[in-house]
């Protein structure tokens, strides 16, 4: 897969994290319809949903139309420090106000976490509206890398990787010898819009390996994720573009 043409480079954090916010906007700023976010965990979206809960972005978007979802979580309490649910109402849903009836948390922490998933599925159909072929079809997906590849909680290695039928698993990852819930490839492409926010030095090898062109999705899930009728963005900063072939840096 050749470097897709939309990568975007910021000379620096703060400005590959501005980048990140205009694209958000433009994925969202459509009033009067209700849009479908699922949101990214980890710790890189941080410093994002916080510019988005601030001046100039926080005006530009209704964010009060939107229905809020995650893309995966961890097996911990909504409480938890290491859960994705609590950075983003912390960093974003609450400085927005934003109405909890309108945010639907991955309860990953259910003993039956297949049932949880089924049932987070349930929701997301009921939800978001679908596309000509029946798959909802989210407005924006935001998705990290990790440095192993992984993106939301489709790890090398893990079941999810290759369903093709469910848009929710739980499943066990062995790299962290931990569960996770997380949506699938099938949902994943189906969205509107796919923001991919990745930053520092940490990620420069592993974003040069899945922007070869050559890369296995079973190796590096996060390659070779695009939408199948919408925009995939990449949004990352010098530090971590540093050794991605094939694109302009600032
Ligand atoms: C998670 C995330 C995951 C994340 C990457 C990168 O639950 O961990 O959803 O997919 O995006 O692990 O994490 P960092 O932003 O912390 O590097």
């Amino acid at each position: 897969m050749p470097p897709p043409t939309n990568i975007l480079i910021g000379k620096d954090m703060p400005e590959a994290t501005a980048f990140a916010a205009e694209q958000v906007v433009r994925a969202l700023a459509t009033p009067n319809r209700t849009r479908s976010v699922a949101l990214a965990g980890g710790s890189t979206p941080r410093a994002l949903y916080t510019s988005l809960a601030s001046p100039p972005w926080k005006t530009r978007v209704d964010w009060q139309g939107i229905e809020w979802f995650w893309g995966d979580e961890r097996a911990v309490p909504p409480n938890h420090p290491d859960s994705n649910y609590r950075m983003a109402r912390e960093t974003l849903l609450h400085p927005l106000a934003v109405d909890p009836t309108h945010v639907h948390r991955m309860a990953a922490e259910a003993v039956d976490l297949p049932a949880a998933a089924h049932d987070y599925e349930t929701t997301i159909r009921h939800l978001v509206p679908a596309n000509a072929q029946g798959m909802p079809a989210f407005d924006l997906i935001l998705l990290g890398v990790g440095a192993d590849g992984h993106t939301a909680s489709l790890f090398p290695g893990s079941a999810g990787l290759t369903e093709r039928a469910r848009l929710v698993v739980a499943h066990e990852i062995p790299s962290l010898r931990s569960r996770r819930m997380t949506l699938t490839f099938p949902l994943l492409r189906a969205a509107r819009n796919i923001l991919f926010f990745v930053t520092g030095a940490a990620k420069a090898d592993i974003l040069a390996q899945i922007h070869a062109g050559d890369a296995n999705p079973l190796r590096l899930p996060a390659a070779g994720l695009q939408t199948t009728a919408g925009r995939t963005i990449w949004v990352l900063d010098a530090d971590a573009a540093r050794l991605v072939q094939g694109v302009i840096r600032p």
